[in-house]
């Protein structure tokens, strides 16, 4: 390591990244990331690394795009920023009605926001807006999945649902309420697939009933549930989530943060791969493919008609943004589409996405993999030591080392705990997908090769023990 990338991994205890341990802080070393060229990434030491993750899900063009730094500074010298208040912009405006335009159905109005935590934030706030405004103020429960995740500001973070990021902090009490899951994995032995489509339905229609019907606003779903593991639902489940919705007056909210944008072979995955036409839909990441910071809620006609009609002379819904239709972001936003559409890539994930999970799947001869699912260029590898055998410490560790031995070997994994995701640019060939998957095998081999090392040097023949289980 040089001297000046040393320099710079110490001073980086100095800036708090998301998720940090505050204990630790002092003794990180992350790499320092330098440049990026198409789906590959270069650290200070000009290491090349396969982006698996795609940056966190975002970076679906693909790194380095000359077009997209040149729109983003063409409107910088053009018009940097303007209020989005009382004003507009070109930029805004177009970049409104191409994403309208790719929406399902009646989903043509579009809200604005920094990123993916202000969008679902702003839609929920919509939502409570919407049945004040209606005079039905006592619907303000939201329902939403375990593992599910939506943001980071108090309310996104309250209706995600992953156990593990309820620790020091305060959550929004009362209003929210988790149900299980749709996981696949999670069926009984024997179990039908029917069965379990009803049983996880059911789930949802439970949960109503018991806080009130009259009670209940809206249900928060991502088609797949991106960071709480890749949880692919059961055939149907979002349909008939739907309806549930429907018969209860709910509204549904498809969180498409991670989906859109390509990432399921389509713009939004809500209709095209699911079959749903929600009420408002969530996107961020993708809508830029992350070169700016961007994000929005589209909202239905039929919502929006109904404020009208109940409210009067005047419905003003107070919440926004100081960069609310950012003119620099809607720029890369409307570059990011055209790119999109011009090469064709919602097509190519049509047909390399099968391709990627079809080499992932092969994966599973590996004593320690105990699951491969996706969909399109979103999937996850999960390895447990002992399977079926819950044990963090160790989960964490396995992933850990899994982590390390694939970034010596060219290839970013960034595991959600022992969970390899891999989200890569959509651009992302064939060849390159072989490269990825090759180099997982290997990290995956080398880093249970480690532990059986270590057990056999430890404790022979007693797993359970030597590793806490
Ligand atoms: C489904 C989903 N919703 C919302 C968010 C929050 O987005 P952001 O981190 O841009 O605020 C994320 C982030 O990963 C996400 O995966």
């Amino acid at each position: 390591m040089s001297r000046v990338t040393a320099d710079l991994v110490k001073a980086d205890n100095q800036f708090i990244h998301p998720w940090d341990d505050i204990v630790k802080l002092g003794k990180n070393k992350r790499t320092v990331i330098e440049r990026g060229d198409g789906v590959y990434v270069y650290d200070s030491d000009g290491n090349r690394l396969l982006d698996g993750p795609g940056g966190m899900w975002c970076v679906n063009i693909g790194h380095g795009r000359e077009e997209m730094a040149r729109a983003i500074y063409d409107q910088i010298m053009r018009l940097s920023y303007t209020s989005p208040w009382s004003l507009t912009t070109g930029p805004a405006v177009k970049f409104s009605q191409a994403i309208a335009a790719e929406a399902p159905g009646d989903l043509n109005h579009v809200f604005f926001t920094t990123g993916g935590s202000t969008a679902v934030d702003s839609a929920l706030r919509f939502v409570q807006f919407y049945n004040n405004v209606r005079g039905k103020p006592e619907k303000k429960h939201i329902i939403s999945h375990k593992k599910g995740y939506h943001g980071s500001t108090y309310l996104s973070a309250s209706v995600s649902g992953k156990e593990r990021d309820r620790n020091s902090l305060d959550f929004v009490e009362g209003l929210i309420h988790h149900i299980s899951a749709p996981h696949s994995l999670w069926k009984a032995e024997g179990q039908k697939d029917s069965e379990f489509l009803d049983q996880c339905v059911a789930n949802l229609e439970d949960c109503i009933l018991a806080v009130g019907a009259d009670r209940c606003a809206v249900f928060v779903a991502e088609p797949i549930l991106a960071s709480g593991g890749v949880i692919v639902p059961p055939k149907g489940y979002h349909q008939r989530c739907l309806e549930i919705c429907r018969k209860y007056d709910m509204l549904y909210l498809s969180d498409e943060v991670v989906t859109s944008f390509g990432r399921l072979g389509h713009c939004f995955a809500s209709e095209a791969v699911f079959g749903i036409q929600p009420d408002i839909i969530t996107t961020a990441k993708g809508m830029t493919s992350a070169y700016i910071p961007m994000g929005a809620f589209l909202v239905s006609d039929r919502l929006l008609d109904e404020v009208k009609a109940f409210g009067g002379d005047s419905a003003v819904f107070s919440n926004g943004f100081t960069y609310s239709g950012h003119p620099v972001a809607a720029a890369a936003g409307l570059k990011n589409l055209e790119i999109m559409k011009r090469e064709k890539l919602f097509e190519h994930v049509q047909e390399v996405g099968p391709y990627m999970q079809e080499q992932l799947q092969t994966l599973r001869d590996i004593p320690i993999v105990s699951d491969v699912r996706g969909i399109g260029l979103m999937a996850c590898v999960e390895c447990e030591l002992n399977q079926g055998d819950t044990n963090l410490a160790m989960d964490y560790e396995i992933g850990n080392r899994i982590d390390r031995h694939c970034q010596a070997l060219g290839l970013i994994v960034r595991p959600l705990v022992n969970m390899c995701v891999m989200s890569p640019p959509l651009t992302i060939t064939r060849e390159q997908i072989d490269e990825m998957v090759g180099i997982l095998r290997k990290g995956i081999e080398l880093a249970m090769r480690d532990f059986y090392d270590e057990l056999d040097r430890d404790k022979p023949g007693d797993q359970h023990q030597a590793w806490g289980g």
